[in-house]
């Protein structure tokens, strides 16, 4: 199951709250020159060239499916392409990401090179969670070390890359930010119920899962952790507290 922009779409409005957050921290000027890594469908990448007068904004993702939805928003000052996120090169006067650094590895090289491509005088802007310690991720693993499931994905777990709120403080300080603001931010969320959870995390943390297993065994994986959500969350409606960091730096 690749990425899927409609299942993604579900829950923008929860996604929101820390995009604005983010954009609250940016220095706004005419003309800027912008690149939204891993810009998904489309819409907050929109929402970011609308913002900011005269830019010229690059969104990238390296699924066929999202940048597919995105390229429909595409207009003069906004453009998608197709490329990752670790192959990003250049000189920008701002450096984005909304949730989705959190999907390449080794971030100890990664923001000390996406601070590089930084011009002077930009920022590097960034939001990605920080919740992976949450029921709705530990679950996933338990469902996914039992068979059929262990078998089917070969034994993956999926190991996260982000790191803890100081450790980016350091690298951007060491990486030679002359400026910073870092912080983490938990966004309360009040769900229907326990089945939301899943149709959440079925747009983001279940995708490298299913992937993996094979096709026959999806609904089956689905239906298991549904019901251990169910087990976990058995109230109505549900509390999903949503931990996340953001950071902006200056060079
Ligand atoms: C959770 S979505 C975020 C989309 C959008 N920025 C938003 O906030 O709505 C994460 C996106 O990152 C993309 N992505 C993940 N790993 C990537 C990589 N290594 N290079 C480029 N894009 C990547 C995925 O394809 C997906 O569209």
């Amino acid at each position: 199951m690749p990425w899927d922009p409609q299942r993604y779409e579900q829950f923008k409005a929860e996604r929101a709250a820390p995009f604005q957050d983010l954009m609250s921290l940016i220095n706004v000027r005419e003309g800027l020159s912008v690149i939204d890594l891993g810009c998904g469908p489309g819409p907050l990448t929109e929402r970011l060239a609308d913002a900011l007068p005269g830019s010229d904004v690059l969104g990238i993702d390296s699924s066929a499916e999202m940048l597919a939805s995105a390229q429909e928003l595409a207009r003069e000052g906004l453009r998608f392409e197709q490329r990752a996120i670790e192959d990003v090169a250049g000189e920008f006067d701002l450096v984005f990401s909304h949730a989705a650094l959190q999907w390449v590895p080794e971030h100890s090289a990664l923001i000390p090179k996406l601070l590089s491509i930084v011009r002077p005088g930009g920022q590097l802007a960034v939001q990605m969670p920080s919740n992976f310690s949450h029921p709705t991720h530990t679950i996933i693993d338990e469902v996914g070390a039992v068979e059929p499931f262990a078998s089917g994905l070969n034994g993956y777990v999926h190991s996260w890359s982000v790191l803890g709120v100081e450790q980016y403080a350091d690298l951007l300080f060491a990486s030679g930010a002359t400026e910073q603001t870092v912080f983490e931010k938990v966004y309360p969320h009040v769900l229907e119920d326990s089945d939301a959870l899943a149709d959440w995390m079925s747009g983001t943390a279940l995708v490298p899962y299913m992937e993996r297993l094979p096709a026959e065994l999806h609904e089956r994986f689905m239906a298991a952790y549904r019901d251990l959500l169910r087990e976990r969350f058995p109230r109505k409606p549900v509390f999903f507290g949503f931990r996340r960091i953001l950071f902006v730096a200056g060079r």
